[in-house]
């Protein structure tokens, strides 16, 4: 199968679910109609760490219109515990009496009403043993080991060290990023009901066939009589990504009661029923010789996880990549405290560990007095420096210079603290942004009608992104159809099986089924039409056959309607199509109908290293006086492979700045250190940019066409557009001010 991506993509599309999601119709999960249901409330634990050692519910079951009270004594042997985001041991709820971290459910309450639940949940006595716990870093009673990489050892080569000690020029800098969380609008509601021994669970979900089959194994159940439904997803940035703790709970309870049961738990529970971006330290030395090239990279990383899981995003695995440099050394350590489990958020490995990088790179190119996009330049390679594997396609240097040009970065003076505008100290600064390409296994389901029209139909997950809309104009032209002739069913695990929105995978994963699936079509059709006697095409090469405004095409110009190809194939207009990337190991597909993710970082293939490459330049203006940080401007450029809807692309990417901006001047998740538990667990108290911070953004797409990434030169987009925000900001406010800010989020008490 040989395809043209540009024949398919690169048409600005608007959102075909646009108008149902503006006008209230669009379908979210606690939003499925479902008769007669229970309402339950969550009751979390006040402490970190110890046991539960009584729960009395006399004064709960009073509250008029309580239906049950399900905890570890009366239902822990229910459900088995679940997995962690890295499918190792997580920490568990109502499984036992331990107590892991703070806000973790203790209880679950059932009512005829929400009102009725919440009342009682105030009115459960837990009572606990509590022992003193490790809130973080540093704190008494953390444990801090090396990280075990299910995917390899630490990337390295070569003597950093000696090559370090020989370095004319030298960075030796430590970095922190806080706890974030995703805050995703769309709650962690779940609605289960069962239909005798069928369970079906209204979720928002990032995989529909991981959750299937996560509920399913900790229920004991076989995964066919479960499914899992999620048509629309109001944000999940990774939290949505993995089943969490409370879904099995109210399969349970649903199954107590014999009737539906409804969570819709509050927001400031989002805090602790799922997970988080963890806290990092990192340690970066960067050796180089005074052209700037770079001689010695070392990234060393420390993450928080709780106590049982070996969760870690392991970022030193990209930032390595990313120059030129023929020593490297490095590791990650996960440092166990009284903690929830972490899992992804948005760029979950190169958010954290770019800004360490990128922001020692800024420090490299002022102590080597060179300018920081010229260090980029001299560093920059068409080869992994880990593995020597060739970048399938590498544009940083386009990204770089196009981006530069735009913003105006000619005009930047490389002393810091000179320029002055008024009261406003001004700044600029650049990072780079990456993200590794990946792909999965997926399946998809096609049919046409008669009438000329096709239904696509696969678990994919439409998040915001645009998801719907991708496969829409994979499907219409393929088929040479219009977008409007054409249905696309998707947030269902009763649909063929795509793997988990995550990754920034889903994009190439899903065009190149769906592609796969409109061939097939294709082939059926033609193969039909060139055997039958009457039809314009008997005797022709099925081969030369396309499908083209509505009608089948033959080389020669002779056609006719789909219409009546339709109609001479008999029963044969159903196709499914599974697609298993190059690379990726047989069990790939069976696999994923287990709920399992195949899926490498840095693509399938095992000949080229992928990954989508971007710059970003920041205006910063910080308020002499104040030290208030304002940035009135942002120029991001990237390149990633081809672009299946401009329109879409831009919207994405802008979201991934305005995150970044927000990574590096709002958000933090603070804990107290004595009792492990939140301190602004809310979104009234947790950082966010509002509208008045968010300036000018420019997003340029630079072309980039790769032949080799996979079939249609699909690298994604979902993740990239946050990456290296935080440093460029930082970077600018060492430009503005002579302060370098190591320690995210950058506030204005570190710039006095
Ligand atoms: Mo993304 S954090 O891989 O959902």
């Amino acid at each position: 199968m040989t395809i043209d991506p540009a024949s398919l993509f690169g048409r600005p599309t608007p959102r075909i679910d646009g108008v149902a999601k503006v006008t209230g119709t669009a379908r979210f999960a606690s939003d499925e109609p479902v008769a007669n249901p229970a309402y339950a409330y969550l009751v979390t634990s006040r402490i970190a760490r110890g046991r539960v050692t009584a729960i009395a519910l006399d004064r709960a079951k009073a509250v008029p219109g309580v239906l049950d009270i399900l905890t570890h004594e009366n239902a822990g042997a229910a459900a088995k515990p679940p997995a962690g985001p890295d499918g190792g041991p997580t920490t568990t709820t109502l499984e036992s009496d331990r107590i892991w971290h703070d806000g973790q459910i203790v209880a679950v309450v059932l009512a005829e009403s929400f009102e009725a639940a919440r009342e009682a949940a105030n009115k459960v006595d837990v009572s606990t043993a509590a022992e003193p716990p490790a809130a973080t870093f540093g704190s008494a009673g953390a444990e801090t080991r090396p990280h075990r990489s299910r995917e390899g050892p630490d990337p390295g080569k070569g003597d950093a060290d000696a090559a370090f000690t020989a370095a004319s020029v030298t960075v030796d800098a430590r970095y922190a990023t806080p706890t974030q969380h995703h805050n995703p609008i769309e709650l962690f509601t779940t609605t289960c009901v069962w239909d005798g021994p069928r369970l079906t669970i209204y979720e928002p979900s990032q995989f529909m066939w991981g959750l299937k089959n996560a509920v399913a194994k900790q229920l004991g159940l076989d995964p066919a009589l479960v499914r899992t439904v999620s048509r629309y997803v109001g944000g999940g940035f990774g939290s949505k990504g993995s089943a969490g703790a409370r879904t099995a709970w109210i399969a349970v309870a649903a199954k107590r009661l014999g009737r539906p049961v409804k969570l819709v738990p509050t927001r400031d529970q989002g805090f602790t029923i799922a997970t988080y971006r963890a806290e990092t330290q990192q340690h970066v030395k960067l050796g180089a010789a005074p052209d700037g090239r770079l001689a010695s990279f070392f990234h060393e990383g420390w993450e928080v996880t709780s106590r049982p899981s070996d969760y870690a995003v392991a970022g030193v695995d990209v930032t390595a990549r990313m120059y030129a440099c023929p020593n490297i050394a490095t590791a990650v350590n996960v440092v166990h405290a009284d903690r929830n489990t972490p899992g992804f958020m948005r760029a979950p490995a190169e958010a954290p560990y770019m800004f360490g990088l990128e922001s020692a790179m800024d420090e490299l190119a002022h102590a080597l007095r060179m300018d920081p996009v010229e260090l980029r330049r001299v560093n920059d390679t068409q080869s992994d420096p880990v593995t020597g594997l060739p970048f399938s396609s590498r544009s940083l240097m386009q990204c770089y210079d196009q981006a530069a040009e735009r913003f105006g970065w000619g005009r930047r003076r490389a002393e810091p603290g000179t320029v002055r505008d008024g009261d406003w100290l001004v700044g600029y600064g650049c990072a780079t942004a990456c993200y590794p390409t990946n792909i999965a296994p997926a399946a998809a389901r096609l049919s046409l009608t008669p009438d000329g029209k096709a239904s696509i139909g696969l678990a994919a997950h439409e998040i915001g992104t645009g998801a719907y809309t991708t496969v829409a104009i994979t499907t219409a032209r393929s088929l040479g159809l219009d977008i409007a002739d054409v249905t696309v069913r998707m947030g269902d695990s009763d649909l063929p099986p795509v793997s988990v929105a995550g990754g920034s995978n889903n994009a190439a994963s899903t065009t190149l089924v769906v592609v796969k699936a409109c061939e097939e079509m294709r082939g059926r059709l033609a193969a039909a039409a060139v055997a039958a006697q009457d039809s314009p095409f008997h005797g022709a090469d099925p081969a030369t056959l396309t499908l083209s405004g509505g009608k089948l095409m033959g080389a020669d110009r002779r056609s006719e309607p789909l219409g009546a190809a339709i109609g001479r194939t008999g029963g044969l207009l159903e196709v499914h199509a599974e697609h298993v990337p190059a690379g990726l190991p047989a069990g790939a597909m069976a696999g994923l109908y287990q709920g399992k993710v195949s899926m490498s970082r840095g693509g399938g293939r095992k000949d080229v290293a992928a990954f989508s490459f971007g710059a970003h330049f920041v205006e910063v203006r910080v308020h002499a006086r104040t030290r208030e940080v304002r940035v009135p401007r942002v120029v991001s450029a990237f390149a990633a492979g081809t672009i299946i809807n401009p329109m879409a692309a831009r919207s994405q990417y802008m979201g991934g700045v305005i995150w970044g901006l927000s990574s590096a001047l709002h958000e933090e998740t603070e804990i107290d250190a004595a009792s492990a538990r939140y301190t602004n667990g809310n979104l009234a108290d947790y950082m966010v940019p509002v509208n008045a911070d968010i300036p000018s953004i420019e997003i340029i797409l630079v072309p980039e066409a790769d032949d080799r990434v996979n079939l249609l030169g699909v690298k994604g987009i979902g993740e990239i557009g946050i990456v290296g925000v935080n440093a460029a900001v930082a970077n600018a406010v060492f430009n503005a001010t002579g302060k370098r800010v190591r320690d995210l989020p950058v506030r204005a008490e570190q710039l006095l």
